[in-house]
């Protein structure tokens, strides 16, 4: 600014800056070019406030006319800059509404609804198929006496038995326990307490969880059982083998054979094996190259599934019913290895990590 006559000076800036403030505030095109344009006139180092450093060189007479100019070409700045603001921010919002769509929304946690666990449902199923043939549900304690887990069973004190499978102790007589008890081996247990509760005739199933010192790819110190037996006069094996057919046949495919292997269990005489054919290979379909490749039978067509006999008559005497009038089956399957061959599970722990990749499979 030139010196001069200082007014005259002052209105020529005024009037310079009149004649440009509309085109700079107009050609900004977003709010921040806006309020930059602004403060170039209105900021602390804006044009029309270092005019305003002029008032006191302005002549007296002349004071309020310029300070009204000034104040007026500032009102004047202000409107067009809120009016600029409110279309520029108008434009924006259109331009958003009419771009393409922003979900702003954060995704929330997903819920994955429960599944039932594979042991479960295969317990579920022999329940159903098991209760459609007449046998009621019963439950029992995990810790029992070593009475109800072995003796009464038939097992001989000491009987090799009894260590074949190994065992975890709760308390022990010989260390001044006034009872033996154990996580229970087994659930044949059942037997005893139920028969030693009731009356025949009664056919029961009874699943639950077992425990052994066992722990490998097919074999966890803790697992899943389930037991069966019936009692009535005149029961003979060839209603266990019907009983049994029609378990595999219904649980796992309706052309499984069920073959019986002699083996040996205390409580039961004469005492089986029980397999099915192989639900992998399925002999069934008669692809013999399938079956001899077959991995899981090894070759053979068969699978083992369950323990089975006709019920021991010292067991009867032991829970007070006569075996000269009464006779019974009992059988007993884990239920993880049914799961693990129903659902193609190759390792036990994969029933018991709870990992979800694996259980959301089912
Ligand atoms: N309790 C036996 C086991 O755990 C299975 C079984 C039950 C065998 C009933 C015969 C009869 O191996």
């Amino acid at each position: 600014m030139s010196e001069g006559a200082p007014i005259e000076t002052a209105l020529s800036e005024l009037a310079r800056i009149e004649a440009a403030y509309e085109a700079a505030l107009s050609g900004a095109h977003d709010e921040q070019e806006l309020r930059r344009e602004r403060a170039k006139l209105l900021g602390g180092e804006g044009e029309l406030t270092k005019l305003m450093r002029f008032m006191p060189k302005i002549p007296n007479e002349r004071k309020k006319e310029f300070g009204q100019k000034v104040n007026g070409l500032k009102r004047a700045i202000e409107a067009l800059f809120e009016a600029r603001l409110e279309a520029i921010e108008a434009e924006a919002r259109k331009a958003e509404l009419e771009g393409p769509y922003l979900d702003v929304t954060m995704p929330s946690r997903a819920r994955t609804p429960g599944r039932i666990h594979p042991i479960a449902r295969v317990e579920d199923e022999l329940i159903e198929i098991f209760g459609s043939l007449g046998f009621e549900l019963a439950d029992g304690p995990l810790i029992d006496t070593h009475a109800n887990c072995f003796d009464r069973l038939g097992f001989p004190p000491d009987h090799p038995a009894t260590d074949m499978q190994d065992t975890f102790f709760i308390t022990r007589k010989e260390l001044g326990a006034e009872e033996t008890t154990l996580l229970r081996t087994h659930t044949s247990t059942l037997q005893i307490r139920e028969m030693m509760k009731r009356k025949p005739p009664l056919a029961v199933i009874a699943p639950g969880t077992v425990f052994r010192r066992d722990d490998d790819a097919t074999h966890s110190p803790m697992f899943y059982q389930l037991e069966g037996f019936l009692v009535d006069r005149d029961v003979s094996f060839a209603e266990l083998k019907g009983v049994l057919t029609l378990f595999a046949r219904r649980l796992f495919h309706e052309e499984i054979s069920v073959r019986f292997r002699p083996s040996y269990f205390p409580f039961v005489e004469p005492g089986g094996e029980v397999d099915i054919s192989c639900v992998f290979c399925k002999p069934w379909e008669k692809d013999e190259a399938r079956t001899a490749s077959c991995r899981i039978c090894k070759g053979t067509g068969w699978l083992e599934v369950l323990g089975c006999g006709m019920i021991h008559p010292v067991v009867f005497e032991n829970v007070g019913y006569d075996p000269r009038e009464v006779s019974g089956f009992a059988f007993g399957m884990g239920l993880d290895r049914i799961a693990m061959l129903k659902y193609g599970v190759p390792n036990i722990r994969l029933l018991y990590e709870n990992d979800h990749r694996f259980l959301s499979g089912f």
